[in-house]
C-alpha cells in the first residue's frame, strides 16, 4: 500500500515536472529521456553509444541532445560517455515510460499488431494526462475482467465475419 502511494506520487510528480518543462521538452527529448530511463533501470546509468544505437541516430546528434538535457538539469553527462539521470530526470523518465506502457497495452487490447510501437510513439507525445488516466482505467478493467475481454474478442470476430 505504501509502495503504491509512493508510485502514485512519483507519477504525479513526473507529470508536474513534465508540464513545467513542456515548453522546453520536444518530442525528441521525451524519446531520449524515456530511452535513458528504460535503460538505466538495471545499472543506474546508460552509455551514449548504446543510446545512439538504440535511437538510430549519429553519436554526434545524441551528444548534442544529451548536452541540451543536461542544460535543463535532467541528466549528468560524465566522462567516457556515461549518462546519469538527475532526480528530476528520473521522475520525468518514469512518467514517460509509464505513459508508453499504458498506450501500448491499450493498443494491444484493441488488437493493433505490427505497427503497435510506431503508433504508440505517435500517440504518446500528444495525449493529455486526463485521457491517459482514462485509458489506464480501461486497461485495468480489461485486466481484471477477462470475461469482458473475451466478449470483446467475440464481438470483434462477429463484426469481421459479417
Ligand atoms: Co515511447
Amino acid at each position: 500500500m505504501i509502495m503504491e502511494e509512493t508510485q502514485k506520487f512519483h507519477t504525479v510528480r513526473g507529470y508536474q515536472l513534465l508540464e513545467q518543462n513542456k515548453k522546453l521538452l520536444t518530442s525528441a527529448m521525451e524519446d531520449y529521456l524515456e530511452m535513458i530511463y528504460r535503460n538505466s533501470l538495471t545499472d543506474g546509468y546508460m552509455r551514449i553509444n548504446t543510446l545512439s544505437d538504440l535511437l538510430n541516430v549519429q553519436a554526434s546528434s545524441a551528444t548534442k541532445m544529451v548536452q541540451k538535457l543536461s542544460g535543463l538539469g535532467l541528466l549528468d553527462y560524465k566522462k567516457y560517455g556515461i549518462i546519469f539521470l538527475t532526480e528530476n530526470g528520473k521522475e520525468i523518465g518514469k512518467y514517460l515510460l509509464e505513459r508508453h506502457s499504458i498506450i501500448e497495452a491499450f493498443l494491444k487490447y484493441l488488437g493493433v499488431g505490427d505497427t503497435i510501437l510506431l503508433e504508440t510513439e505517435l500517440i504518446e507525445h500528444n495525449i493529455s494526462v486526463s485521457t491517459l488516466h482514462k485509458i489506464e482505467l480501461l486497461n485495468k478493467f480489461f485486466e481484471t475482467s477477462p470475461d469482458f475481454l473475451q466478449k470483446f474478442e467475440q464481438f470483434k470476430k462477429a463484426c469481421r465475419d459479417t
